[in-house]
């Protein structure tokens, strides 16, 4: 049989990785797919660099229009990025009928229903492991792997780059900026880092696992994002000193009265595996009803790693593009007339645990004040730690660990205790998963 064709639009990191590995495992994967897989056309505008990069062995054209037009095209594998010029060539490529592979998390998270339903009503696949964590496969596993399932939530450590800054930050009692200029010379941090530590990348990540674990339509507007930039060195010591570690969770978790969504600086007990997780590496951990606690890990980014998931997607398609499309897996793992209206839950109504630092004047009574703000907010304390007041300054941090409630009750509280006289500092409020 002839090899499906592809047209590759964007020879970066990632469209360089795919060719390398599709060229070296050639034979493997043809005998896994059926039939080869040739890339027979790229698209870049650096036209230079991708005959060099392709050894002059391939078609190079500026315009990527070109390729999602050419009818010898069966697969477009968008790697450009972002939600512009790449919208507009995924859907003139669903239009003429093309099967898409698609690295691109932020696309699919802000336009995913468009495009799904796009490719629906022409009847092709819009794949995406890539789009999630990189090398590992959560997506087949989401999707498939766990279909019997009813999924009670995610966790993941899903941008590589903020792990990096914070088990620097950790390692060596460094603060933020200082671990991200030096992440940033080591190329562990793009020169404009803002998706990564604002937590936007996560966001888009959790955006796309959510819905295939819980039915429902891409919904990255209702996502709550916080990023790392505020968390302060001091917190990730104390955390440490009550057996936590602060990681930048992708969380989604499913409650009788919602879904929650949310991407922020979590503490999580140190002796969970996922607590452990150092470096640029990401993992993801799932709970579902029937199998419990599952836990997948490896690299999140990188020319490889993320092309080992572009071509597992393109392995798929040229197996499954001949099938009808009712008996393919469907986009979002559920039926697309299947699709929940489940609301996702404002952050106010989530519930987690709290970790809460404030400075007092070290005098009689200042506990009993708080202690008692927080009993009348219905907010219950696990567990406390009081600094030795220095010498001459009569004054100390103190941190509390709340157990579960509402996070407007903690909300509340706080406003609360940081109207007392004696309370000299805002609170510091992160919150903690106990993840079991
Ligand atoms: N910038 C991402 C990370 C990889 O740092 O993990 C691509 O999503």
């Amino acid at each position: 049989m002839n090899p499906i064709k592809v047209g590759l639009l964007g020879i970066g990191t990632v469209g360089s990785g795919t060719y390398n590995v599709l060229k070296r495992n050639q034979e493997e994967i043809r005998r896994r797919a059926g039939r080869g897989i040739e890339i027979a056309v790229v698209a870049d505008l650096n036209t230079e660099l991708a005959r060099e990069l392709t050894g002059g062995e391939v078609e190079v054209v500026a315009d990527a229009n070109e390729v999602v037009n050419r009818p010898d095209i069966d697969i477009v594998v968008e790697l450009i990025g972002g939600y512009g010029v790449a919208r507009e060539l995924v859907l003139k490529a669903i239009r003429n009928g093309k099967h898409v592979v698609t690295a691109n998390k932020a696309l699919l998270a802000v336009y995913g229903n468009e495009i799904f339903e796009a490719a629906r009503e022409k009847g092709v696949i819009v794949a995406f492991e890539a789009a999630v964590a990189g090398g590992i496969p959560i997506i087949k596993a989401l999707r498939e792997g766990l279909t019997a399932n009813r999924i009670q939530w995610i966790a993941g450590i899903i941008n590589g780059t903020t792990n990096f800054i914070l088990s620097e930050m950790r390692d060596k009692g460094l603060d933020f900026d200082t671990v991200l200029k030096e992440a940033q010379r080591l190329g562990y941090a793009e020169a404009d880092p803002t998706f990564d530590i604002e937590g936007v990348d996560a966001a888009h990540k959790v955006t796309l696992m959510s819905s295939i674990a819980f039915g429902m339509p891409v919904q990255f507007d209702k996502a709550h994002v916080e990023g790392i930039t505020r968390l302060s060195a001091v917190d990730i010591k104390y955390a440490e000193e009550l057996g936590y570690r602060i990681k930048l969770l992708g969380l989604t978790r499913r409650r009788e009265d919602g879904i929650e969504l949310r991407v922020h600086p979590t503490l999580v007990p140190a002796s969970r595996l996922i607590a452990n997780v150092e470096g640029a590496m990401n993992a993801v951990l799932v709970q579902g009803d029937a199998v419990g606690a599952t836990l997948y890990y490896g690299k999140g980014a990188g020319a490889e790693p993320t092309a080992s998931a572009v071509i597992a997607d393109l392995v798929d398609v040229t197996r499954l593009h001949t099938a009808d499309p009712e008996h393919r897996v469907p986009h979002l793992a559920f039926q697309p007339d299947e699709l929940s209206s489940v609301p996702v839950l404002p952050i106010d109504e989530v519930t987690s645990s709290y970790y809460l630092r404030m400075r007092v004047s070290d005098e009689t009574g200042v506990l009993a004040d708080i202690t008692r703000i927080l009993a009348d907010a219905g907010i219950s304390i696990d567990a406390m730690l009081q600094k030795e007041s220095r010498e001459g300054e009569p004054q100390t941090d103190i941190i509390m660990l709340s157990h579960l409630c509402r996070e407007k009750q903690v909300n509340a509280a706080i406003t609360k205790i940081e109207a007392l006289p004696t309370v000299l500092s805002a609170v510091t409020r992160l919150r903690m998963e106990e993840l079991n």
